[in-house]
């Protein structure tokens, strides 16, 4: 039996992580709270509802399941959101792992793929980021990952938990085959805003920002195929599964795109222009995060093959024309 329990299954990257390792031969069970996810999104083994706050139903999953691994996607992940009830963040992403790694431990199910971000680095401007650069977040969603990140640790220590841990850079795009995709709910993200700009769905896309130090003054960001992010947790949990010592890897490509470049893109790709507005900075943002890929590539042997900004528009704008949830 070859049983993963996947939180935040019904979530962007965690239903595109269920089929990942269902075509790896695994059987992904979703654990979710359906806050955030979609239940039209869980399509690729069992689900069971619930929350991460619930110490005694994730007993019973897992006992009822008794997975060799749990991959941990279940977080809110709203920036602003968190600054505003930073409360929120450290209760539901915090409290909320703290539950699923103690359940994890005493179900003796000691293999741990954590879904953590670059926003645990901060605002380091103009810098590379690689796994060994300082964690500084400047947001309390960020600091809630890093406080998870610390936990691992510490459970590592005592209790001998194997973890691997993840920090996303900005994942886009789409399964090639509109079965999952990206589906916010607000949506914040700027893809799917501005593919929803381009067909009229909402309104001009606002760029948050022209005055910037970066050549065309918006800011620039390393974008990061949603399926070529799910690959890597599948090596990722091979890796625990041979036995490896737990380790931090960053995902992104190390290439770099600004706002206004990833506008030209999507014109190129949709053939529609792209209604736009120049507006004020976001709060919170940083200027330039891009990431080094070398250690995941070296040593997961992980191979990014679709994250061309084209290919993640693509696979984006046709999950928007013909992928949807009804629920
Ligand atoms: N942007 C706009 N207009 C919009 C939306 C976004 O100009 O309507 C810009 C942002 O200012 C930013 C870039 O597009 O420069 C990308 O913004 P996203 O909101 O798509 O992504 P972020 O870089 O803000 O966020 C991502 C992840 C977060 C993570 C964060 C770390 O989605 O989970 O990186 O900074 F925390």
């Amino acid at each position: 039996m070859s049983n993963v329990l996947v939180t935040g299954g019904a979530g962007y990257i965690g239903s595109h992580a269920c089929k990942a390792l269902k075509a790896a031969g695994y059987t992904p069970v979703t654990f979710d709270n359906l806050v955030t996810g979609w239940r039209d999104a869980v399509k690729f083994g069992p689900f069971e509802e619930g929350d991460l706050l619930d110490r005694a139903r994730l007993d019973a999953v897992f006992a009822k399941y008794q997975p060799i691994a749990v991959m941990h996607f279940a977080a809110l992940s709203q920036v602003g959101e968190s600054m505003a009830e930073p409360g929120k963040y450290w209760r539901n992403n915090v409290s909320g792992s703290l539950n699923l790694i103690e359940a994890a431990v005493d179900a003796d199910c000691l293999n741990f793929v954590f879904s953590s971000t670059c926003a645990t680095y901060g605002d380091q401007d103009n810098v590379v980021l690689d796994e060994t650069s300082v964690q500084q977040p400047i947001n309390a969603y960020g600091a809630s990952k890093r406080a998870i990140e610390d936990i691992l640790r510490d459970f590592e220590a005592s209790h001998g938990l194997s973890h691997v841990i993840f920090r996303y850079f900005n994942v886009a795009g789409a399964d090639p085959e509109a079965e999952v995709g990206e589906y916010h709910q607000p949506e914040t993200h700027l893809i799917p805003l501005m593919l929803d700009a381009i067909d009229g769905k909402r309104d001009a896309l606002t760029i948050f920002g022209t005055d910037y130090d970066t050549p065309d003054g918006t800011c620039i960001r390393d974008y990061v195929h949603v399926c070529d992010l799910v690959d890597a947790h599948v090596l990722g949990l091979k890796w625990l599964m041979d036995g490896k010592e737990s380790r931090v890897f960053n995902l992104g490509t190390g290439a770099g795109f600004s706002v206004r470049e990833v506008i030209d893109h999507s014109r190129d790709v949709t053939n529609r222009e792209v209604p736009f507005q120049i507006g004020d900075r976001r709060a919170g943002d940083c200027t330039r995060l891009v990431s080094g890929s070398t250690r995941a590539v070296q040593e997961l042997g992980w191979k990014p093959e679709k994250s061309s900004l084209k290919q993640m528009i693509t696979d984006a704008w046709r999950w928007h024309q013909t992928g949807h949830y009804d629920a």
